[in-house]
């Protein structure tokens, strides 16, 4: 995951893939906090690189513009996280990190996406279903909410 690619639509410089490593995290930790109001922890991201978990960072110039996170399981892939800096979203980023994602599950011989995606969040189900992620079912009270209250996740998935 090295090609250089063209930003879809903004001035950044040009972007490329690297592998999310501790040194990163810094700078992926400032990204999460402020793009979910349940970020995930330090931890969280230590733990799936040491798992060896497919863990990219996206970066233009010096700019982190996001990242993915990815479980290789037998025949499928698990996307765990894919997020974009709050002030560049909108503009393709995801779309692309969606297609390095699937460009990499087919490389590894898996057959189907996985992802798990908050009820509430709109904005990546639209995203992923103009992608081609169905809808293939529900988790009850998957994700903490506000007020302690629990949320369902929205699965999804991509026939690769
Ligand atoms: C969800 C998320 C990763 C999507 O990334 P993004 O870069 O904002 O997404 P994109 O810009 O690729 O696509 C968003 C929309 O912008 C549109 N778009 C794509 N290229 C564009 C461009 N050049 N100019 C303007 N809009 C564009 C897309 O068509 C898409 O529209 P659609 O949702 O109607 O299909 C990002 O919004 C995010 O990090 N959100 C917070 C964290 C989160 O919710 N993560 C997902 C958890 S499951």
């Amino acid at each position: 995951m090295n090609a250089i690619l063209r930003p879809p639509g903004d001035d950044l410089p040009e972007a490329e893939f690297a592998p999310m490593t501790p040194e990163r995290l810094d700078a992926v930790m400032a990204i999460e906090a402020t793009a979910y109001p349940h970020p995930w922890t330090r931890g969280n991201f230590s733990d799936s690189l040491r798992a060896g978990y497919q863990a990219q960072v996206l970066v233009a110039g010096d700019t982190l513009v996001g990242y993915f996170v990815a479980m290789k399981g037998v025949d499928e892939v698990h996307l765990l996280n894919i997020t974009v800096a709050p002030e560049l979203q909108g503009q393709g980023w995801g779309r692309l990190m969606l297609d390095a994602l699937a460009t990499w599950s087919r490389g590894q011989g898996a057959q189907w996406l996985w992802l798990e995606v908050r009820a509430s969040n709109e904005r990546a189900q639209r995203l992923y279903a103009h992608y081609g992620y169905r809808r293939v079912g529900q988790r009850k009270a998957y994700y903490p909410a506000a007020h302690g209250r629990r949320e369902d996740a929205i699965v999804m998935s991509l026939p690769l």
